[in-house]
């Protein structure tokens, strides 16, 4: 049996412990200038096969090790032990189901804000359902935030860091206060960029449109994926700048990303998109979730069995 949220094991410094005895220093650099980078990883518990899938793991290793090396943190763990750790912590929680996993690398010690290390890991998993065509007849009403996403000569948005997140807070906070469900950022060139936690893609005459990884977004695996599938699906897909009066015209758009999947706008800035889930945005998504639950045996090299894995 699994144990209770509150008393699930965490991988801390090579140990698995319960939650409440994975603690981290106060005076830590993660603690006081949020110097860490990390992933959040989703497992689907798939039942004919009895086997837990863990979606492009080793994509998340590579793009933590690339946080990694932008911030010039000390490079501690290989990618074999980040698999490895993770794995281990999934099994000791006895997880037979939908799962989000935080894998953090973290600078503990005493130092300040210029420390390279000494860089240690957590990995926390939690349950978390997938989303469904039902959850999907709920879409976002979005707002163009008034704060602008951080760029490349600020704070790296390519960078998956804790820090990052104080800009998404500002933007979704706002959009909260506001009465919308989420924002969607500018960059500081004045196009689309993404939301607090998710990428975006429009739709226009039947084109699947996303901006540039060099316009101010994270180097996102879901919008990695959403542009292989939609390849399968023979739906043509642009990566280029978008307008924000574009997306204001556009006929279908939804955010993206490993926590909200797929999840459909139906309006920005009051300017209705469609009033119930999209037909592209749900071929996707029923690709998406398909994918991700080792039922399309097209996409398996994206899973690793986290039961039967080797280690
Ligand atoms: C700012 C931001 N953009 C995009 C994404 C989507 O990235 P991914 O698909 O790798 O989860 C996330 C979520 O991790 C995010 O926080």
């Amino acid at each position: 049996m699994p144990p209770k949220v509150e008393e699930r094991f965490i991988w801390l410094s090579g140990k698995i412990v319960p939650v409440y005895e994975a603690n981290i220093n106060v005076l830590a650099p993660t603690s006081q200038f949020g110097l860490n980078v990390f992933e959040g990883i989703r497992c689907y518990w798939n039942s004919e096969q009895k086997e837990l899938f863990a979606f492009r793991l080793a994509d998340h290793f590579k793009r933590l090790k690339r946080s990694q090396r932008l911030l010039k943190m000390e490079d501690t763990f290989t990618l074999e032990e980040l698999k490895e750790a993770f794995i281990a912590v999934i099994k000791a929680n006895e997880y037979k189901e939908d799962l989000a996993v935080r894998q953090t690398l973290f600078i503990e010690g005493f130092g300040s804000w210029g420390s390279r290390g000494p860089v240690n890991m957590f990995i926390a998993p939690i349950p978390k359902a997938k989303t469904s065509p039902e959850y999907n007849k709920k879409g976002l009403n979005c707002c163009i935030s008034s704060w602008q996403r951080i760029n490349d000569n600020s704070l790296s948005p390519r960078i998956k860091c804790g820090a990052n997140y104080i800009n998404s807070r500002m933007g979704q906070l706002e959009a909260l206060e506001n009465g919308y469900d989420t924002a969607i950022f500018l960059n500081n060139n004045g196009h689309i960029s993404e939301g607090p936690g998710s990428c975006l893609f429009m739709v226009k005459n039947g084109r699947l449109i996303t901006p540039l990884l060099t316009d101010s977004v994270l180097e996102s695996i879901t919008r990695d994926s959403i542009i292989t599938l939609a390849h399968d699906l023979d739906i043509k897909v642009e990566e280029r700048t978008i307008d924000r009066t574009e997306l204001y015209n556009a006929d279908e758009a939804f955010l993206c990303g490993s926590s909200m999947e797929i999840t459909p706008i139906f309006s920005v800035d009051h300017y209705e998109i469609t009033k119930e889930e999209g037909q592209i945005t749900k071929r996707l998504h029923t690709a998406y979730l398909a994918a991700v639950c080792g039922k399309n045996a097209k996409f398996s090299h994206w899973l690793t069995p986290v039961y039967n894995s080797q280690k």
